[in-house]
């Protein structure tokens, strides 16, 4: 079910009450996270409400294939809009590297992701699993196809300076978090949130794999 949301504060905000729920319950809390616009609200909120994160580990969804310290790497976005406003400890925030193996194995040792949030491509990709990739799908090197360089060079000024792969975790690695958010903003969102969530369970659209998981939310506003 999309659950529609009157404003875009009102989505961060009640993501952000997952989120503090989470962190206040168990405070050694395993989150995965998101990059894109839609999560800068909920990264805004969640540094005003001032909470604990020295006990969290962060995972991150995906990755350029680019340097770290480029101000458009997921690494450069995720310092400056979360990580660098809070208390938590830089070595607690992973993001996929190569061997891809060996993220998987650490993402393993902290098995139990005990939330995880997630964005929503308008070609309905998650992370950057891209229509087509399997379901059981780990994390991996992908191409990325013109339609997300395209959507995607806003951040970059131009469709050409965004890098053509990324490393993104798995649909099958996403799929065993024990629950899911799922946030998605604007009116462009809205048609392929509802084939994804109301239509057929297909790999030509990655985001239909949540359907299959028993703990989802998904949150909508335009
Ligand atoms: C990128 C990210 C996705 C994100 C998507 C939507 O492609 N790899 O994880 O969900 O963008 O981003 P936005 O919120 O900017 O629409």
């Amino acid at each position: 079910m999309i659950n529609i949301l009157n404003s875009y504060k009102e989505l961060s905000s009640i993501v952000a009450d997952i989120v503090e729920k989470q962190l206040r319950k168990q405070p050694l809390s395993k989150l995965i996270l998101p990059t894109g616009s839609t999560p800068l609200g909920l990264y805004d909120e969640l540094v005003k409400r001032k909470l604990d994160w020295s006990h969290t580990i962060t995972f991150n969804l995906d990755e350029y294939l680019m340097n770290h310290d480029h101000p458009y790497s997921y690494h450069s976005y995720m310092k400056k809009n979360l990580f660098d406003r809070t208390n938590i400890y830089p070595n607690n925030c992973n993001f996929p590297f190569r061997p891809t193996l060996s993220f998987e194995d650490k993402m393993y040792t902290y098995r139990g992701i005990d939330l995880c949030i997630l964005g929503i491509g308008s070609n309905g990709h998650i992370a950057f699993n891209e229509p087509g990739s399997s379901f059981k799908s780990r994390t991996r090197v992908v191409d990325l196809t013109e339609q997300t360089i395209q959507d995607n060079s806003r951040f970059f000024g131009s469709a050409e300076d965004v890098p053509k792969q990324a490393i993104t975790m798995g649909l099958g690695t996403i799929m065993e978090s024990k629950k899911i958010i799922l946030m998605a903003n604007g009116k462009h969102k809205l048609n392929i949130l509802k084939v994804a969530m109301n239509g057929k369970v297909t790999e030509d659209v990655p985001a239909s794999i949540l359907q299959k998981h028993n703990d989802v939310e998904v949150f909508y506003c335009d």
